[in-house]
């Protein structure tokens, strides 16, 4: 499975590579409004600095608005991805931005039915929101599961890619459900290598070094 960070912070995504856990990025309006800097800027900085793909967020909500955007946000480099809404205009630029040959994430996915039309549209992404999903009593992991079974009924190729992650159990569980990818808040991230028994046993092994007669 495949890790992405979800972030558009140049120093998240060096530290996430450092640690080898960056398979790719993912971005969004809102991501990127935390930069407080240009986002032309932050963006080319992103695929400079990322091997893998990077999406980055379209904010017009025709096609026709999608597609001009989507062309400028290609030349940020070859592993762009253009991240479009689920709409049904958002619909219409994925199946053209395919036939161009250009990557897409479709995102906002809440239903297995959405992803199964952005799939039959083309997408090379789909981005079901677990978290969100949970947040208002649902549950995020069951929709992701429903999306994979549609996927191998059909064997459509596009890629699952969990998104608006929470906690441990959500990753857990796509991996073992088989989704393509997850992407992780870097805090998220960070949160997912502690464990109270790996503090304390380091804890003591440390401590039990101190008795160990040396030279
Ligand atoms: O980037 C898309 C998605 O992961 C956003 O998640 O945390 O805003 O629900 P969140």
């Amino acid at each position: 499975m495949k890790f992405f960070l979800d972030s558009a912070s140049l120093d998240e995504i060096k530290a996430a590579k450092d640690m080898g856990l960056l398979d790719g990025v993912t971005t969004n309006p809102t991501l990127m409004s935390k930069e407080k800097a240009d986002w032309h800027k932050v963006a080319e900085a992103i695929c400079r600095e990322v091997e893998g793909p990077v999406s980055l967020e379209v904010v017009g909500t025709t096609a026709e608005q999608m597609l001009a955007e989507a062309k400028e946000l290609v030349k940020y480099g070859p592993n762009v991805v253009v991240k479009i809404p689920m709409l049904l205009e958002g619909l219409k630029a994925v199946r053209s931005l395919r036939e161009q040959g250009i990557d897409v994430n479709v995102t906002l996915v809440f239903q297995p039915l959405q992803a199964l039309m952005a799939a039959k549209a083309g997408a090379t992404y789909v981005s079901p929101f677990v978290g969100r999903v949970d947040a208002i009593g649902g549950d995020g992991m069951a929709m992701v599961e429903e999306i994979l079974a549609i996927f191998r009924n059909y064997d459509l190729r596009t890629q699952v890619l969990v998104a608006s992650v929470r906690n441990p159990l959500h990753v857990v569980r796509a991996a073992l459900m088989g989704a393509d990818v997850v992407t992780v808040p870097f805090a998220v991230l960070k949160d997912f290598v502690k464990h109270p028994l790996t503090d304390s046993g380091l804890e003591s092994f440390l401590k039990d070094w101190e008795k160990v007669p040396k030279a």
